[in-house]
């Protein structure tokens, strides 16, 4: 697809996304086969990534959301996120894989890592579309990663630059002229 001056380039494009998550959904299919799972689903980033792979599912599955946001460009690695919606159904005793858009810093899965496993899941996992690990600044790692990516500005397939951009179907690098990078 075409974009405009705001876009340097294309990372991941949407048929590469599609075979990526064909392959994240087999590797889940099997690692829970004959289980009753719940896929926990971060608001707003992660809902694209969600509903493709959700539709690859097979087994015995339902959702659940939750929104949270960091607390932007005052977050430190205390860990400060803001919980604006909570699950609607408790956790205890399911299994659970936290879906998840990007792992950045790391300090949000931390954060719903924490608060989950004290809720005393049977099993809590993660399953990540996107992964920078040279901005980590909490110890953590996704369970299931599509692509592991540099550090740069990524918008499009959920992800946003001041809450645009969302709408993009590839996952492309911000022009640095936009934030003025
Ligand atoms: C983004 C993304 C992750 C988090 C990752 O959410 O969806 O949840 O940041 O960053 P971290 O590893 O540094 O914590 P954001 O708070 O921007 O909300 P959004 O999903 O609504 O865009």
């Amino acid at each position: 697809m075409e974009y405009g001056k705001e876009i340097a380039k294309v990372l991941i494009t949407e048929a590469e996304a599609r075979k990526r998550i064909a392959e994240l959904a087999d590797q889940i299919n099997r690692d829970y086969e004959g289980k009753e799972y719940t896929v926990v689903v971060t608001l707003r980033g992660a809902v694209m990534f969600f509903a493709d792979l959700f539709r690859q599912l097979t087994g015995n599955v339902d959702c659940d959301f939750i929104a949270v946001s960091s607390y932007g460009a005052t977050t430190s690695t205390t860990g400060e996120v803001k919980m604006s919606k909570d699950l609607s159904s408790p956790i205890k005793g399911k299994h659970i894989i936290i879906v998840e858009d990007i792992i950045d810093t790391g300090i949000t899965l931390s954060y719903l890592k924490k608060m989950f496993s004290a809720r005393e899941p049977a099993s809590l996992k993660v399953c990540s579309f996107l992964d920078k690990p040279s901005r980590r600044e909490v110890e953590i790692e996704g369970d299931y990663i599509g692509f592991t990516i540099p550090n740069e500005f990524v918008v499009g397939y959920g992800l946003d630059y001041d809450q645009k951009l969302r709408n993009l179907p590839d996952v492309c690098v911000l022009a640095p002229e936009v934030y003025g990078g």
